[in-house]
């Protein structure tokens, strides 16, 4: 059996219909098609094969994505492979499909130089760690908006205009992690299209900042989800002490009237900001890690203690693949 590309037309045809109802969330097909082909097609999705899968007697038996990313630690880069969106489908499970196409996978990333795999598992992690994955924390937060800021926050909704502001924001508080995925110019591009698409119906998007002069001061992108009385945080971030002192309004404006506000546990720099708020952990896209060179060994092995121990996390919500 070889790993070979699958098209986008073949991915949309065979696998999607199939994944709808476990990743689909309230879109229907069409809209989750399209948004697999904005991805897809993307300049990010071209720069290589995105869908890859398994033929066994030309039927498509296994499937996953590929993600570029780079991670940045001290003076190094990192060549990370994400992958996602692992799938057989039910006739061919239990027949080691998955952990053929996934060893392969890291086999052939590993002898292409690369440094490091990594994924968001929604399944037991112990399917992944028997592959060389390392499960890192992966929790939630959340908060009472009751207990966050209700002065004026000055909060307008997020503007094209305002993504160096934005960027600037994040580079602030990036700069204070020992390492991090890198955000290069494409992959804000991407990051920036998913912040700005049109939400899944019953979803609201509330991308809010609070500019001083043509600056950004501070930013929230989120997700209002009123069935749930949650606002659910992708993102936020501040410049200075201005900045950070309105975060909490800015959570407020954007919560509204509903009850809590939760997020994803922030990585460093960004969780210090929060006083409050209460932890629990993720029984989905729990972020493991598989490194594959010497590199990324040093750098597990430099981090480790710090990563397990943290009062954060490592990745934000963009991140996710
Ligand atoms: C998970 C999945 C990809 C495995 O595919 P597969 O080709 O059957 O995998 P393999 O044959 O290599 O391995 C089978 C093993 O996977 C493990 N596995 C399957 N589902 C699992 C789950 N929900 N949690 C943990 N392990 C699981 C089991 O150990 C299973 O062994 P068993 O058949 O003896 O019980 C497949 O079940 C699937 O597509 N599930 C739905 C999509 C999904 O959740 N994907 C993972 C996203 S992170």
């Amino acid at each position: 059996m070889l790993l070979t590309p699958v098209s986008s037309d073949e991915y949309v045809r065979l696998v999607l219909p199939e994944t709808h109802a476990l990743w689909g969330g309230k879109r229907d097909l069409a809209r989750y098609a399209a948004d697999f082909r904005a991805v897809a097609d993307s300049p990010y999705g071209r720069r290589r094969p995105f869908t890859i899968g398994l033929h066994d007697e030309e039927k498509l038996v296994t499937s996953c994505k590929l993600y570029e990313r780079e991670l940045r630690w001290a003076s190094k880069t990192l060549r990370a492979t994400g992958i996602g969106a692992v799938f057989t489908p039910p006739s061919y499970r239990g027949r080691g499909y998955a952990s053929a196409l996934l060893a392969m996978v890291l086999d052939r990333e590993r002898a292409a130089g690369r440094d490091l795999a990594f994924l968001y598992s929604d399944i037991h992690p112990a399917f992944y760690q028997r592959l060389g994955f390392i499960p890192l924390p992966s929790r939630r937060l959340t908060l009472r908006a009751a207990s966050l800021d209700d002065a004026r926050s000055g909060a307008k909704p997020l503007e094209d205009r305002d993504r160096p502001g934005v960027q600037r924001c994040f580079r602030q508080l990036d700069v204070s992690r020992a390492w991090a995925f890198t955000r290069t110019p494409l992959v804000w591009k991407w990051i920036w299209q998913k912040w700005t698409a049109a939400p899944a119906p019953r979803e609201q998007r509330v991308n809010l900042v609070v500019r001083h002069k043509r600056d950004v001061l501070v930013y929230v992108v989120a997700l209002r989800v009123p069935r749930e009385d949650m606002l659910f945080v992708e993102e936020f971030g501040f410049a200075g002490e201005d900045g950070r002192a309105r975060l909490s309004a800015i959570f407020r404006a954007a919560a509204g009237d509903l009850a809590r506000v939760r997020m994803w546990m922030p990585p460093p720099g960004a969780r210090d900001a929060l006083s409050r708020g209460s932890p629990s952990v993720r029984k989905n896209a729990i972020f493991m890690v598989a490194p594959i060179s010497p590199a990324a060994r040093d750098w597990w092995q430099a981090n480790k203690i710090e990563i397990l121990a943290a009062r954060s996390d490592p990745a934000w919500v963009a991140d996710h693949v």
